[in-house]
């Protein structure tokens, strides 16, 4: 039987067990998840894994009953392969929660069943240290019981949102989940100019990982919304307004940059989704 706020009695099948992977199951055993209820499937298993087995996991076991919820994490190419293992689930109530980048619910429902629940998830970088943010999207085979489920086993590595179409998985593809690849460039970028501002590179280095590290803690734990924080830290004709003159300059700034950079992320997100390649 299902449980909602707590994952202890849940019954977890994880097919591929790599970075996302074990970032989930990190996630659901610091939730509290049981050793003896998690069968994991992945051909060349981690040492972490195969020490787990001996504490109670089901490594690559051959037949395992219908769990509460099969989390399918392998290359989304490989899924295809898994037919036989995902559809021996298809009459049972379990719940198919997938994060392979690009494969849609038409693709999964074909290979799960027409009829089975079903939530595509996409996480981001973050979830490795529990810092993630998801974007999830559930079928109308799904009930609230089990979006409950499913928002309980992905909140293990961040913070979750659910979306009301399919199609804004692109939407959040190309904001948090390319993201992060985002603020890694802005901080090269301050890096190389604090060097070129007269800065040895450690210092400058420092500088901007840190600089990026306490904005976002202040934005994730502040009341006030990033525009009302930036223009608080503006002082009419200091240093930050002569900064955000460039920085925000209508023609050329970052907000025309952004906009080009995620429609580029959503646009290439539809034709992987589309052509897989
Ligand atoms: N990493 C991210 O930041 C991120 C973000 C969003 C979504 N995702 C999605 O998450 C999924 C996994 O990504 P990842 O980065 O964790 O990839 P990964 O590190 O390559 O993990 C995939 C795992 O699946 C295993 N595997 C291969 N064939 C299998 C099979 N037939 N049955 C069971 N396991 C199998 C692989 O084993 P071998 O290596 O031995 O082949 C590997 O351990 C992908 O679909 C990706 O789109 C990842």
């Amino acid at each position: 039987m299902m449980k909602q706020s707590t994952l202890t009695d849940v019954t977890l099948y994880l097919i591929g067990c790599g970075k996302m992977g074990s970032s989930l199951l990190r996630g659901w055993l610091r939730k509290g998840a049981t050793l003896e209820n998690i069968s994991i499937s992945d051909p060349h298993p981690s040492q972490w894994l195969v020490a787990l087995s001996g504490d109670g996991l089901r490594l690559n076991p051959s037949q395992i009953p219908s769990p509460d919820v099969v989390v399918i994490a392998t290359k989304p190419q490989l899924i295809k392969n898994l037919g036989n293992t995902l559809s021996a689930f298809k009459a049972s109530e379990t719940l198919f929660l997938s994060i392979a980048a690009g494969t849609n619910i038409s693709t999964l429902s074909e290979i799960c069943g027409l009829r089975s629940a079903i939530v595509r998830a996409m996480p981001n970088l973050p979830a490795s240290i529990g810092q993630g943010v998801i974007g999830f999207f559930a079928n109308k085979h799904v009930t609230h019981e089990k979006v409950q489920l499913a928002r309980t086993l992905l909140s293990a590595v961040g913070d979750v949102v659910e979306l009301s179409h399919e199609e804004q998985l692109h939407a959040v593809t190309a904001v948090s989940g390319s993201g992060p690849a985002y603020v890694f460039a802005m901080a090269e970028a301050m890096e190389s100019a604090g060097i070129s501002a007269g800065l040895p590179r450690d210092i400058a280095q420092s500088l901007a990982i840190n600089t990026i590290k306490g904005a976002g803690a202040l934005m994730a734990t502040s009341e006030s919304p990033p525009c009302k924080l930036r223009s608080n830290v503006t002082s009419p004709h200091g240093t930050t307004q002569a900064a955000l003159a460039v920085l925000t300059d209508d023609a050329n700034g970052l907000k025309g940059i952004i906009e080009k950079t995620v429609s580029a992320a959503r646009n290439r997100s539809v034709a992987l989704s589309q052509t897989g390649s």
